[in-house]
């Protein structure tokens, strides 16, 4: 089985939808080409997760990693998806931004063209929108420092090996931009004042889980609640 899988900029569903990649690729003849947005580029890389891409798409035919950072604005590979090539294109965790585009018929960034190309080529997406329903999600963070407990030692900025944290007004601050999620910096903090994945409360609003509704209507598309779905709807 051939699947493109989509990444966008996402925080929420990232973690669980790597674990459904992974279990993907253990599973007999399945070969997985990743796309990435430029935001899925610098999320994934914040959550620590992006040396897991080169165990899931190793690089062989089909099985690469595109970044949009590195393609052109046409996005030639989605040729793959109009000519039929794969057998399904999956895109999870799905911001609203990116759905908010696909519903108006946008098709102008590396994504968002791909699911547009397999719409034409008749190849089905399945696409596990961040913003399913409107209410309240609970998602988890990238690394941030908690104030209170740190005594400004510093040992996180020079155990950083991308000086990702810079000192303002004597406190450390992770520039997310840079961080790379490899954790020293908490390996090294004395006082427990680093924290990976805190937990916060997020509103999905009426306008993103209105064009989630109007995903479900378009041709070929499969809408799933969470990227477990997508193990039971292919095996
Ligand atoms: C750490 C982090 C987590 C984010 N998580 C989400 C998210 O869960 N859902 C969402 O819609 N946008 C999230 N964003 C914002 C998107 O990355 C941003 O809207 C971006 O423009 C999306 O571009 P894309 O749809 O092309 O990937 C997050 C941004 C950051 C920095």
């Amino acid at each position: 089985m051939k699947i493109v899988w989509c990444i966008t900029g996402a925080g929420h569903l990232l973690r669980e939808s790597f674990q459904v990649m992974r279990e993907l690729k253990e599973s007999k003849d399945v070969k997985i080409t990743t796309l990435i947005s430029k935001a899925g580029e610098e999320v994934i890389k914040m959550y620590g997760l992006f040396g897991e891409l080169n165990y899931i798409s190793g690089g062989g035919y089909y099985e690469e990693i595109i970044l949009e950072r590195e393609h052109p604005s046409s996005s030639p590979i989605t040729g793959r998806l109009s000519l039929g090539k794969y057998d399904y294109l999956i895109s999870s965790p799905t911001t609203g931004n990116t759905v908010a585009k696909v519903v108006r018929g946008i098709a102008d960034t590396l994504i968002t063209n791909a699911i547009a190309q397999a719409g034409k080529g008749f190849v089905r997406s399945l696409i596990v929108p961040v913003d399913y329903e409107a209410g309240v999600v609970i998602t988890k963070l990238p690394y941030s420092i908690d104030r209170k407990k740190c005594n400004c030692c510093l040992k996180c900025v020079e155990a950083c090996p991308n000086g990702a944290i810079i000192v303002r007004k004597r406190f450390p601050e992770i520039v997310l931009s840079k961080c790379l999620g490899c954790g020293r910096c908490k390996r090294v903090c004395p006082n427990g004042a680093i924290i990976e994945g805190k937990e916060i409360k997020m509103r999905v609003r009426k306008v993103d889980a209105e064009n989630t509704k109007r995903l479900m209507e378009l041709e070929d598309v499969v809408v799933l609640k969470h990227p477990k779905e997508i193990l039971e709807y292919l095996l």
